[in-house]
Parts: C-alpha cells; structure tokens; sequence
C-alpha cells in the first residue's frame, strides 16, 4: 500500500475482532517502529506483548473510568468541552478505556530509556526520548494501517503508571509512554470523524 494511503486509512479503533494477527505481520509492523528516527541515535525501545489473559486483566485492572455514555458525557461537562465532534470522541472512547485493551489481538505496552526526569524537564530537549517513542509508535500506526491493523494508544494516569512497571517489571531507567493496542476492527467498530484542519490554513510563510 502506498504510504499516503496508510496514513490517511490509519484511524483510531476502539473496537475489535476477534482475529489473531500473524506473527509475522507483528513483527513486520513492530519492525517498522524499530526504524523511526530517535534522539541518540540508539532506538532504545523495547516492546512488551501482553498476550497472557490473566497478565492483562491484572494490568488494566487499575484503569478507573466511567463505564457508560451517561458517565462519560458527565466527565466531559465536568471538563468544560464544547466542540461536538470532540466531545463525541471523548463519549465515544470513554467507557471502552478498558475493554480496548482487553479485546484488543495484541496489547503492546513500548518502553523507552528515559534519560533524565520526564516529569520535570529542565528544557525541551529533556524530553527527546519521550518524544523519539512517538515517532516509533505513529510508524507501528501507519504500518499496521497498512495492513489492515488499526488500534488506540493510551496514556497511563499516573497510579496506573506505577502499577505497569511493577506488573511488568520495567526496568527503573525504561518508561512506559502508552499502551498501544491493535488488531483488525470489528465489523459495527466505529470510525470517528477526525476534526477538520486545512492544509492551507495551517501552513504560513516566513513566520507565523
Ligand atoms: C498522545 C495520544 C494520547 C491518546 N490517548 C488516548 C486515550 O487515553 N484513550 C483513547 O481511547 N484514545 C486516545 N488517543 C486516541 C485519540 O483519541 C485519537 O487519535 C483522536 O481522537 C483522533 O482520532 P484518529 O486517531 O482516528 O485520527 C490518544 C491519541 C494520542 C496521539
């Protein structure tokens, strides 16, 4: 497939098949993760599959959400959204925060070395390998896309951040950015309409 192609096919699922992914495609897509550009030069990610049932209930098990669209429109008045198609996304994507995961044919949780204290950077470039993870994930995205694979990332609160490095042992100089959880949609999974942005509207010419 062409890349622009994957990019544009490439859409948040919440909801998945229940369709195993061939290990070779897994490999192919992480693969293409290993090859996104990163800060030192030295890709230091690891990927950790959560394949085993009870490991994974055991890891969302701390995720707290509203478990239904009544919940969940409450949590996006209480934050003050307006914008309908966000709030949509977020009525959408909230009861399913944990279910995603579960479903999901592969729950990818990435690691990173985290050079430095993330949550308190002196500059910018304190948060390169933060921001390196990234592009290896978007490229796991467009990959997968590719192939017919779509998923959801989600950030970790941060209880929840500290229960994923002891369930899974991540080394203390390794954070966790995300779970990324992928596989082939079910056939009702829902496509959100992304927001509209233009191209040319977007782009300004020698400053801003
Ligand atoms: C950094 C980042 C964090 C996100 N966090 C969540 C999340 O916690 N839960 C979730 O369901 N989706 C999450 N998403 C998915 C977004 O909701 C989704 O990308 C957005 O609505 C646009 O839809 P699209 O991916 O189909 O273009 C996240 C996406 C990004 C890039």
């Amino acid at each position: 497939m062409e890349v622009y192609q994957a990019i544009a096919g490439r859409r948040t699922i919440r909801d998945f098949a229940q369709k195993e992914i061939p290990a070779g495609i897994i490999q192919k897509i992480l693969s293409a993760g290993l090859q996104a550009p990163s800060n030192d030069h030295l890709r230091q990610w690891e990927y950790i599959l959560v394949q085993d049932r009870a490991q994974r209930e055991l890891l969302v098990g701390k995720i707290r959400h509203p478990k239904d669209r009544k919940g969940a429109a409450a949590a996006v008045n209480r934050w003050g959204l307006t914008i309908p198609s966000q709030r949509n996304v977020y009525i959408e994507a909230i009861p399913r925060q944990s279910q995603m995961l579960l479903d999901a044919a592969v729950l990818i949780m990435p690691c990173f070395f985290a050079s430095g204290d993330l949550l308190h950077p002196e500059s910018l470039s304190s948060l390169n390998s933060f921001a390196s993870i990234w592009c290896c994930i978007e490229n796991i995205l467009v990959a997968a896309a590719s192939e017919g694979i779509f998923g959801v990332t989600r950030i970790p609160f941060e209880p929840e951040r500290k229960h994923i490095r002891r369930i899974l042992k991540v080394p203390a100089e390794y954070e966790v950015p995300c779970y990324l959880a992928l596989g082939y949609p079910a056939e009702n999974a829902g496509r959100l309409e992304q927001y509209p942005v233009s191209v040319a509207e977007k782009i300004h010419h020698d400053c801003w």
